[in-house]
């Protein structure tokens, strides 16, 4: 065991705490940014002027009767940039743009006395505009060729061989809906600068440190002259990755040229008209099977919509790549990839960052072939479960696979899956209007950034002379419980109860060069530096305390506050004040990184991950056959932590990505202007009236959550495992479950094509098809009410009422695109 993953009896980490500002959180006196406005003298805020274009010149931009407005104090545009009028790092995100690239688009800020006062100059200031053509769908985009940025080949073996010798082939198409952040604290950021030109922002950000860079970018200031603080988010989710920096530099801006403090806070509709969502994809495939049902070749190309910038489209798309295989071995493996630039917001990282569509790839295809191989789902998906000795198609090796087997039949009993199977069949036959579903689907999920750099953190740990500690770390909190690990985790370290030890916000002037908390990996690097600083520090001590308990200091032990050698002890308060006394440092900075990484993002080969995370979920559901209303019966998970750091935090993430995961599958529907009238490229849904969010009433009716037992993992801080996001992935279940809900007003083996998201509609559509296959239920009738293509089959020889075209309409394969070569931050 890795001294790293080494945990010590009675340690502070395993304990089941609250999260360290729960009691703040429920009472309302937690402190988010946009709090600080009243704390703050002479604020000024800030008002954007959105284009109503999806794409449109700006030919004419005439502020003068904006500073007619009372309270109006000064309009920002691109001439006020001293530095590079871009906020990205990318270079394709002007932050005043010359051209509008979405329907929102900011154009330029008002700042006034009052948010009244800047809303109005806003109006008043006039632009003008000449409209140009715009892409808005996924699909325009294909048709166009309207691509950006790489455009990565993922490739194992000889996917024609691996089809060619397939006893059936099958080929289709899906596409994947975006989503909301829905973070429930909106972008915000307030900039100060003190008298020596020193400009401090605070931010809502997950990344203070990138957020620092495009301020100091846009300013055209050294970093050193930038500080940016985090205090905590009401929710990132990945939404608060990228897309703060650009608010951070308009504020911090404003903030230079007035002289006073500036706030910018995006209310609901401008945040969901003007910053980035989950990436919809558009998959195109084709997969074979041998004649005993296992996967022997999958050939995809996956389109992911970009947006207007490339933002984290680049490594998002790497991430799908992937992990389009989930948790099932596939010979051989070619699946393109590419980005389309479409006008509208610019899709960034959300919760799986790309894993999830990846996945969702493959847990269609088996979804959707299962019948028409003639397989039960839950049999097909564990015949192809991965085993020891192989690995992904990316050339990593698979390491504990039989972990993923663990839980799928610890869950399988647990949750009783063979009895309940036998009861949702019995409740099918009685009840011709309403059907339940039961399915059974894994998670198996890579943690490290793919971009190994970012496999860094740091912290710094004080002690002072009355003992009392004081950390900081490099990771940001935005509810997911990251600083309450720390704190266990300095508390374990130390050997102090956790009351000695407080945290403080998140600050580059703290800790330099974090990387962003992204990748659920905030606890692994983090608690990695925590953990270094805090060593340093009692290796420190131990020296003090051997010399007064006449011992070797490898003897001296920390634990509960005494500081014990020899048979003798010490209070950890007279340990420090002797330190101080002899003048012995109290306090260290502490580094960590990620060993054994390696990635080359050209061939999308190496092995870039530190482990998987496994986790299963069964989901049974109940659908109404007259309207495709459903509800949720009962959800069982059992998901693997490692060593839980932190319990209560964990199975409340488990929780959290389930049903964020399950709302992104079947309620959340983002709907876009799509026609061609003068609201073209306008976002349908921007709030809470129109964009349906899981809410008490979508919860399971029956909810567990049980954390994957024995599941120590080596070389990890305190033998833990990342929880931010894998999760999130185990809603596949749900999808599944109402497709097989579905399918159960159909013939026997009926098969059906599933839209995502899985709203009431899309299922009532399911139940349709799979009502139209009662008069012809043969397997190319079946096949074709699926979506699915029958390429070929030799199992039960060609089927007449097989389509004619051997291929679907478009090739499904992009030719042998050139792979351009990678362009940079790759994540
Ligand atoms: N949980 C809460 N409550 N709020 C959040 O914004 N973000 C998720 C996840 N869980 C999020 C959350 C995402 S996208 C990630 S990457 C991880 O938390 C980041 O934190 P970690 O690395 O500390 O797990
Ligand atoms: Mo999470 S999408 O990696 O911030």
């Amino acid at each position: 065991m890795s001294s790293l993953s080494q945990r010590p009896a009675n340690a502070v980490v395993g304990q089941a705490i609250p999260h360290e500002s729960a009691a703040l959180h429920v009472t309302g006196s937690a402190l988010y940014t946009d709090d600080l406005v009243g704390r703050t003298a002479g604020v000024l805020h800030a008002w954007p002027v959105q284009s109503p274009h999806a794409r449109a010149t700006v030919t004419a931009l005439r502020v003068e009767a904006a500073y007619g407005i009372d309270g109006v104090v000064r309009v920002l545009s691109a001439a006020d940039v001293p530095g590079l009028n871009d906020a990205g790092v990318k270079g394709d995100e002007p932050l005043f743009p010359a051209e509008a690239r979405h329907v929102g688009h900011a154009i330029c800020w008002v700042l006034g006395e009052t948010l009244e006062a800047a809303r109005l100059g806003a109006a008043a200031v006039e632009v003008d505009y000449a409209p140009l053509p715009a892409i808005i769908t996924l699909r325009e985009a294909i048709a166009a060729e309207a691509f950006q940025g790489c455009q990565p080949t993922l490739l194992r073996g000889d996917v024609e061989s691996g089809l060619a010798h397939a006893a059936v082939v099958f080929a289709g198409e899906l596409d994947i809906a975006g989503q909301e952040h829905f973070y429930l604290e909106t972008h915000v950021s307030i900039a100060l600068v003190d008298e020596a030109g020193q400009v401090f922002v605070q931010s809502s950000t997950q990344h203070p440190s990138e957020t620092q860079a495009m301020v100091a970018q846009v300013l055209a200031l050294p970093s050193n002259a930038v500080t940016v603080q985090s205090l905590r988010m009401g929710g990132g989710f990945g939404g608060k990755e990228m897309q703060p920096h650009g608010l951070a530099a308009v504020a911090a801006l404003g903030a230079t040229l007035t002289g006073r403090p500036v706030r910018l806070r995006l209310n609901r509709t401008q945040d969901m008209t003007m910053t980035g969502k989950r990436h919809g994809f558009h998959a195109q495939w084709r997969v074979g099977f041998d004649a005993d049902g296992h996967l022997t070749a999958l050939d995809a190309t996956l389109t992911s919509d970009g947006g207007w910038s490339l933002d984290l489209s680049e490594p998002v798309l790497a991430r799908a790549l992937c992990h389009v295989d989930n948790a099932y071995w596939i010979p051989d493996v070619r699946v393109n990839g590419r980005i389309a630039r479409t006008n509208k917001t610019s899709q960034t990282a959300f919760r799986g960052f790309g894993g999830p569509q990846g996945m969702l790839v493959i847990e269609d295809i088996l979804g959707r072939c299962a019948p028409l191989l003639g397989i039960d789902p839950a049999e097909l998906r564990r015949r192809n479960f991965y085993v020891d000795g192989q690995a992904t198609p990316y050339g990593q090796p698979v390491r504990h696979p039989e972990r993923l087997v663990h839980a799928w039949d610890d869950l399988t009993a647990r949750a009783d899956l063979v009895q309940r199977r036998e009861e949702v069949a019995a409740f099918n036959a009685e009840h011709p209007h309403a059907k339940r579903g039961l399915a059974i689907t894994p998670v198996k999920f890579g943690i490290s950034f793919n971009f190994t750099t970012f496999n860094q953190a740091g912290a710094l740990v004080h002690v002072y002379t009355d003992g009392s500690v004081l950390i900081n770390h490099g990771g940001t909190e935005m509810g997911q419980g990251l600083h309450t690990k720390m704190l266990q985790v300095a508390a374990t370290s130390l050997g102090l109860p956790l009351e000695r030890v407080r945290l403080a916000p998140t600050r580059t002037d703290k800790v330099p060069n974090a990387s962003a908390t992204a990748a659920s990996s905030g606890a692994d690097l983090n608690g990695g530096a925590v953990k270094h600083a805090c060593e340093q520090i009692t290796a420190r001590l131990a020296e003090v305390a051997a010399a007064e308990l006449s011992v070797d200091p490898s003897e001296v032990t920390f634990a509960g506050g005494v500081v014990s050698g020899g048979g003798g002890s010490l209070t950890w308060e007279e340990v420090v004040a002797l330190a101080y006394a002899q003048r012995v440092q109290l306090w260290a900075s502490g580094f960590y990184r990620t060993e054994g990484l390696q990635w080359d993002s050209t061939a999308m080969q190496g092995s870039p991950f530190k482990y998987f995370s496994y986790g299963v979920a069964a989901c049974e559901v109940e659908v109404d056959g007259f309207t495709g209303a459903y509800r949720t019966r009962r959800v069982d998970i059992v998901h693997d932590v490692g060593d839980s750091l932190s319990p209560l935090v964990d199975i409340g993430q488990i929780e959290g990505g389930f049903v964020q995961g399950a709302g992104w599958l079947t309620l959340e529907d983002l709907r876009w202007e799509e026609g061609d009238g003068p609201n073209r490229g306008r976002l349908a849904t921007q709030s809470a009236s129109t964009y349906k969010l899981p809410s008490l009433s979508e919860m399971p009716e029956v909810f567990t959550v049980a954390l994957l037992e024995h599941a120590h993992e080596d070389g990890v801080v305190y033998g833990s495992k990342a929880v931010g996001e894998p999760p999130l992935m185990l809603a596949f279940s749900v999808r599944e479950a109402l497709r097989q809900a579905a399918a159960a007003f159909g013939p026997e083996r009926a098969a059906v094509h599933l839209a995502t998201p899985a709203t009431p509609e899309s299922v009532w559509w399911a139940i349709e098809s799979a009502r139209s296959q009662r008069d012809d239920d043969s397997p190319g009738r079946r096949a074709e009410r699926a979506g699915v293509t029958v390429v070929s089959a030799e199992v039960g020889g060609q089927d007449p009422h097989a389509p004619d075209q051997p291929e679907p309409d478009a090739p499904p394969i992009a030719p042998e695109t050139e792979r351009l070569a990678d362009s940079g931050s790759p994540r």
